[in-house]
């Protein structure tokens, strides 16, 4: 999408990711158990989107539309109309033009692009949420729900884990194909759980993982997948998470910053939103991503940049395969080269292109509808020097996001620009 009409944005919120592993989540041997419960859907939309009206500084009657990413409210939560929800988040949004959007994991993402299309339409102050609360199933129940993002009629029974089984597959071929090993793809892990230990708000920010941990199976990191083909190559820390969580934030024309009484100084700005499909049906060669390569070289040109442009970004590492495929993919390394960026150093806080600083899918955490509108913010909180312990020395002035839904099918890119 070439923008018309500059479009900021203008900051927001982050709710903590929690789930499995973290010290705050309600579980039956947390000391809390019986006298607390963990936030719902409901109560995280509104923390979320509250957060980012108190942030930006912004009055909800102000506000022109609103988004929810959000992929399966349905199933977790027994709750879908979350347009509704959204406008339930503050009373000042009462009546507004509210919707949800939904494109699997890519849901968050979605929703930031239909908020800077509708700048590019004419409004200037938008609100973009995203949440998932995920923890309400067993992780092998959630397993089965997150399966109605493969084609499910067809990729359901590969396993009960049927995403990590779909990027297993990914993993063995590009192992098969590149004689990369588990222990180059665990350096991975190592880097989004360090990321996450430096941050408060991350799912995994109290555990630590070594790259001896990382590199094989063990009792504390077990290949977990029952079909025999698969179960090689995928262990527990090669996962994203199955988080609780959301964010939220707001988006505005030179108008709405003048409504908002804002500078773009203040901001960081959209270059381009550039959305991809693949087809549902067909996954393709297991050693690209051919959606994401796709939507990165059109946003690339329509920003008329080069992917060495980029300072900073956050790549959609649902499982530690998916980091390595989106560098080759973004164009940052060659074909099965993809983990020697990791390896050498590139891709950490003091490399010379830091990606998910703050943990990622894998280390953050990764509430499936919040992730895209967090990533967004990751780059914000990044440029404006609000990443405390995990604060790049430098400030990066170009960033990109790349949110993914499914197994490379729906993919939102994002470049963006400190101002
Ligand atoms: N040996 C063998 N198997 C073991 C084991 C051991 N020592 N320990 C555990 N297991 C097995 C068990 O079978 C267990 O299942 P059951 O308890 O039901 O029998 C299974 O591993 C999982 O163990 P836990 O439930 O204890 O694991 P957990 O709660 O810590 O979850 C995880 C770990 C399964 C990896 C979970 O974090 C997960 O599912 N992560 C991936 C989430 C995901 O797929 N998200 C979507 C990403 S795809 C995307 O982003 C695109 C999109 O559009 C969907």
């Amino acid at each position: 999408m070439s923008l018309r009409r500059r479009t900021f944005v203008v900051g927001g919120h982050i709710t903590p990711f929690i789930g499995k592993n973290h010290p705050d989540f309600i579980w039956k041997r947390h000391p809390d158990f019986g006298r607390r419960e963990n936030p719902t859907l409901e109560q995280t939309i509104t923390a979320a989107v509250r957060g980012a009206l108190t942030a930006t500084g912004t009055e909800a009657s102000v506000i022109d539309k609103a988004w929810i990413g959000n992929f399966v409210g349905e199933l977790f939560s027994s709750q879908g109309h979350l347009g509704a929800a959204l406008v339930g988040a503050d009373p000042g949004l009462l009546y507004k033009p509210a919707m949800r959007v939904e494109g699997a994991c890519a849901s968050g993402g979605l929703a930031f692009s239909s908020a800077v299309e509708s700048i590019q339409a004419g409004t200037d102050v938008n609100l973009v949420a995203g949440a998932e609360v995920q923890t309400t199933a067993s992780a092998r129940v959630g397993g089965d729900y997150l399966a109605r993002a493969s084609h499910y009629a067809t990729q359901r029974q590969i396993d009960d884990f049927t995403f990590p089984a779909l990027f297993a597959r990914r993993m063995k071929a590009y192992f098969e194909a590149y004689g990369v090993t588990e222990e180059d793809i665990a350096h991975f892990a190592v880097k989004a759980y360090a990321n996450a230990n430096k941050n408060p708000l991350a799912h995994m920010r109290a555990v630590t993982v070594t790259l001896e941990h990382a590199a094989a199976a063990n009792e504390r990191n077990p290949k977990f997948l029952s079909n025999e083909d698969l179960q090689p190559y995928l262990k527990v820390t090669d996962c994203s998470q199955v988080s609780d969580g959301g964010a939220a934030l707001i988006v505005a024309s030179e108008e709405g910053l003048r409504k908002l009484g804002k500078e773009p100084s203040d901001c960081i700005e959209v270059l381009h939103v550039e959305q991809a499909t693949g087809n549902l049906y067909d996954d393709g060669d297991p050693l690209v991503m051919q959606t994401t390569a796709i939507a990165a070289q059109r946003a690339y040109e329509g920003a008329g940049l080069s992917p060495s442009d980029i300072d900073v970004a956050e790549v959609h590492d649902c499982f530690t395969i998916t980091e390595a495929l989106m560098y080759e993919a973004l164009g940052w390394a060659d074909k099965g080269k993809g983990a020697e960026l990791v390896k050498d150093g590139t891709t950490h806080l003091d490399g010379s292109l830091p990606v998910n600083t703050g943990g990622g899918l894998v280390g953050f955490g990764h509430p499936v509808g919040a992730t895209g509108v967090k990533q967004i913010l990751e780059i914000y909180r990044q440029m404006k020097g609000l990443c405390g312990d995990y604060q790049l020395a430098s400030t990066p002035t170009t960033g990109l996001t790349a949110n993914m839904g499914g197994n490379d099918k729906t993919v939102v890119i994002s470049l963006l620009r400190n101002v």
